[in-house]
């Protein structure tokens, strides 16, 4: 079963081939993918007409790339998958009516995909894929979430932010000092010449109790350091500030990890999303897992962020698990609101 996915949430048009035949975990056959960071950067932020037109300018010749990749053609194609939310609804809308004329044209069914959904089960496309069942650290631009999967399609919500996404944490905070958008990996590599303890950074809701995060206050706080010095920042604070903001939000994140991992008793930590691709996040869970004993797994770093792999993925393992049904009714109904929680409704 070959399975042709889209995303189009957001920022990125990706389109990936999968190879979900027989009940193994699939094979990744191609990719491709074009960011629209280049063509936001000028405006400090996604603007979503913007995306949703040049969605369309690229998912057809990226399709042809993909399928001229893995020496295959349309008639090849079995499934064709797309982003149905969350996100963008008039970029979800190209994704979906694009996937959706397609199958149509070539009498196959279509699957909608949760966004979150991909991302969780991107690891399975490593080199190392998990096994169920395991807590899933899900840190994206506009989630951050941490879950129990026990199989494909049970998804038990265990912590969340109660407002900024670890995501936009990074953002914001690389936007007040200068950096460009998406801030996360540029702050990401200041903060390499950085010190860390030269701030003192709330760490939000880290002895709370439950899961639950809170990344809004530490924005405000890396604002009140900002202006404490000045209009013109050197580069050692800035780089200074960076390392410190980074560390206050890995450390509350690998904390409820840990946590999470505590109150299930499961043994398998799964990190999903674009703030996955962070080093010293990375760094740090691999050290609390090993003194754990508990196994940590990654997506591949180029699918950290979004992509049309995890997409096809997800729509192949749904399929291999028997929860979804072939629709060939093409409505291309998007959610751009979608609780991952509610993914059976
Ligand atoms: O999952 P993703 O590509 O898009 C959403 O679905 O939101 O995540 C994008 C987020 C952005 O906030 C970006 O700054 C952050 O992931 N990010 C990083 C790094 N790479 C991407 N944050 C920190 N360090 C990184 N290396
Ligand atoms: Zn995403």
């Amino acid at each position: 079963m070959i399975v042709l996915g889209f995303e189009s949430s957001c920022d990125e048009t990706g389109v990936a081939l999968v190879d979900a035949s027989g009940t193994g975990v699939p094979r990744l056959l191609s990719h491709a993918l074009h960011s629209q960071i280049a063509m936001h950067q000028a405006y400090g932020g996604v603007v979503p007409e913007l995306a949703s037109r040049d969605h369309i300018r690229r998912v057809l010749p990226l399709t042809e790339q993909v399928l001229a990749d893995a020496g295959r053609s349309l008639k090849d194609v079995d499934v064709v998958a797309f982003t149905r939310g969350p996100g963008l609804s008039g970029a979800l809308l190209v994704g979906a009516g694009a996937a959706c004329s397609l199958a149509a044209a070539l009498g196959k069914p279509v699957v909608g995909v949760h966004h979150l959904e991909g991302h969780l089960l991107s690891p399975f496309l490593s080199a190392d894929p998990p096994e169920f069942a395991f807590v899933a650290l899900l840190v994206s631009g506009g989630h951050t979430q941490l879950m129990r999967v026990d199989r494909v399609g049970s998804y038990e919500l265990l912590g969340e932010t109660i407002d900024d996404a670890a995501g936009e944490a990074f953002d914001k905070s690389a936007k007040l000092l200068g950096l460009p958008y998406p801030g996360g990996p540029h702050l990401a590599r200041l903060a390499q010449g950085g010190d860390a303890q030269a701030f003192k950074l709330p760490r939000p809701l880290l002895h709370s109790g439950d899961l639950d995060f809170s990344f809004s206050g530490l924005k405000t706080a890396v604002l009140t350091q900002a202006k404490k010095l000045g209009a013109v920042i050197s580069e050692k604070d800035k780089a200074d500030l960076a390392a410190s903001t980074q560390a206050a939000i890995v450390e509350v994140l690998v904390k409820k990890s840990m946590q999470a991992l505590d109150q299930t008793g499961l043994t398998r930590l799964v990190v999903a999303g674009g703030v996955g691709a962070n080093m010293l996040l990375r760094e740090q869970l691999n050290a609390a897992c090993s003194r754990r004993g508990i196994r940590v797994h990654y997506p591949e770093l180029h699918l950290c962020t979004d992509n049309g792999a995890m997409i096809a993925l997800a729509a192949g393992m749904r399929l291999q698990a028997g929860m979804e049904a072939p629709n060939t009714a093409y409505l291309f109904d998007v959610k751009p609101r979608w609780p991952l929680g509610m993914l059976g409704a």
